[in-house]
């Protein structure tokens, strides 16, 4: 095949080229020394060691890697990004011996979020929404989730998922609608009011405006029980969207096995997860998304079990949870340094959970590693070896990062 070298770059000089492609080596992380990429447009034309480059390829404009460690750009499957205010004093709160739980009830929580997100304006949830997003690309993620769930009433879901649409970033927004968030006090005395316009009303906007083709319900004491969650994600799936949950964050639920019985693209956080849910999740393939900065942010010591998820057979992503009341942060690969050392997984098992399985759990088979056909979203990084980026926690950064084929210099404001 031939191609323009106009049009295509080639990245060269990669030290260690972290492909995460199976069909590499047949070795999972797909490890290839001494390698380059070729894109074209916003594709991967080639990968493979660089003195196997084809010849078509020699003339193409190059970016030098100068032996740096490259890696699929990283994928973030769970936050909620786009909110007004701050929830800083709550965090604090929590230090002096309030919950989550207390905070909500005295009128905190997310009914706080959902109030100043109602009274900022299109300009400013945007504004801070991109510098968020400025901040996810600076530590090299290329794609990022974002759900809803601080509007609560269709009017304001909808502007949420109408702003989310309008943010053009070069970091990838895939929207979520999760109108099922909490319960609105509105309808305190009457839930399954609620859960009929979420239903009946919500989910058909939605879809029919093409806003998202996921839904998501926090299943929680204090939020939606199994069976409203049930009726919720039964009305999703029969407009033909995917759907996934908050499961067993607080207290042990039975979401998890909802989420296997509801064939969930992923069951998140499952801090409190049965051994029943979890084998439901391996046997129905559901993607564990663990968010160790929740449990960190909201001062608890109860990780979510990975080994015994892993063990099982379940495929885990790992997430950031962005978000004003349990987890504000930005940083990917902060996560994969507690993915380590509290939830004690495995190298691979870290850098699959960033890549790979957290497109799965999005329902992407466009991205999660370099191969040939897939989407040039790719990272150098100031490091030379896998390793390196969960070792030096808190501060690993890239040097480049290449989102649909196009470079952006790190910090991220740079972007082309
Ligand atoms: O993933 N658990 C529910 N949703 C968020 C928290 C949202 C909030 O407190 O504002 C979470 O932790
Ligand atoms: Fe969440």
């Amino acid at each position: 095949m031939k191609s323009n070298p106009a049009t295509t770059i080639l990245v060269g000089n990669i030290g260690q080229c972290l492909t995460l492609d199976s069909a590499q080596n047949g070795n999972p992380l797909g490890l290839i020394s001494n390698s380059a990429v070729a894109i074209a447009g916003e594709k991967i034309l080639w990968v493979g060691p660089e003195k196997s480059l084809p010849k078509e390829y020699r003339e193409a404009r190059t970016i030098d890697a100068e032996g740096a460690l490259v890696t699929p750009g990283l994928i973030d499957c769970h936050t909620h990004l786009l909110f007004g205010g701050s929830r800083a004093d709550e965090f604090f709160a929590r230090l002096q011996g309030e919950t989550y739980e207390s905070i909500a009830k005295k009128g905190g929580g997310i009914q706080k979020t959902v109030a100043a997100t109602e009274k900022a304006t299109d300009r400013e949830l945007l504004d801070t929404a991109r510098k968020r997003l400025d901040r996810f690309l600076s530590y090299g993620v290329t794609t990022v989730e974002v759900k809803s769930g601080y509007g609560l009433s269709t009017e304001s879901e909808l502007r949420i998922l109408r702003l989310l649409r309008k943010l053009e970033h070069p970091a990838n927004v895939i929207p979520t609608f999760l109108g099922a968030h909490i319960v609105p006090n509105a309808y305190s005395k009457k839930r399954g009011e609620y859960v009929r316009l979420v239903c009946e009303e919500m989910l058909p906007k939605v879809n029919e405006g093409k806003l998202s083709n996921i839904c998501d319900v926090f299943c929680e004491e204090g939020a939606f029980t199994v069976d409203e969650s049930r009726a919720i994600l039964s009305a999703a799936k029969e407009l033909g969207m995917k759907v996934k949950i908050h499961a067993d964050q607080l207290s042990c639920t039975g979401a998890a096995e909802l989420a296997a019985e509801m064939n969930a693209l992923s069951a998140d956080h499952l801090e409190h997860a049965s051994d029943a849910g979890i084998r439901a999740m391996a046997k129905g393939g559901v993607v564990g998304v663990l968010l160790p900065g929740a449990v960190f942010s909201l001062g608890k010591r109860t990780y979510p079990p990975a080994r015994k998820l892993l063990d099982a057979g379940v495929s885990v992503a790992i997430s950031t949870d962005c978000n004003p009341g349990t987890s504000n942060t930005e940083n990917l690969p902060l996560m994969m340094s507690l993915a380590a050392v509290e939830l004690r997984m495995t190298l691979g098992e870290i850098w699959l959970a960033v890549t790979r399985n957290a497109a799965r759990a999005l329902g992407l088979s466009d991205r999660g590693s370099i191969r040939k056909g897939l989407r040039a979203d790719f990272v150098i990084w100031d490091a030379v070896d896998a390793m390196e980026v969960p070792y030096r926690y808190g501060a690993a950064r890239p040097r480049t990062t290449i989102t649909g084929g196009n470079k952006c210099q790190a910090p991220a404001d740079n972007c082309t």
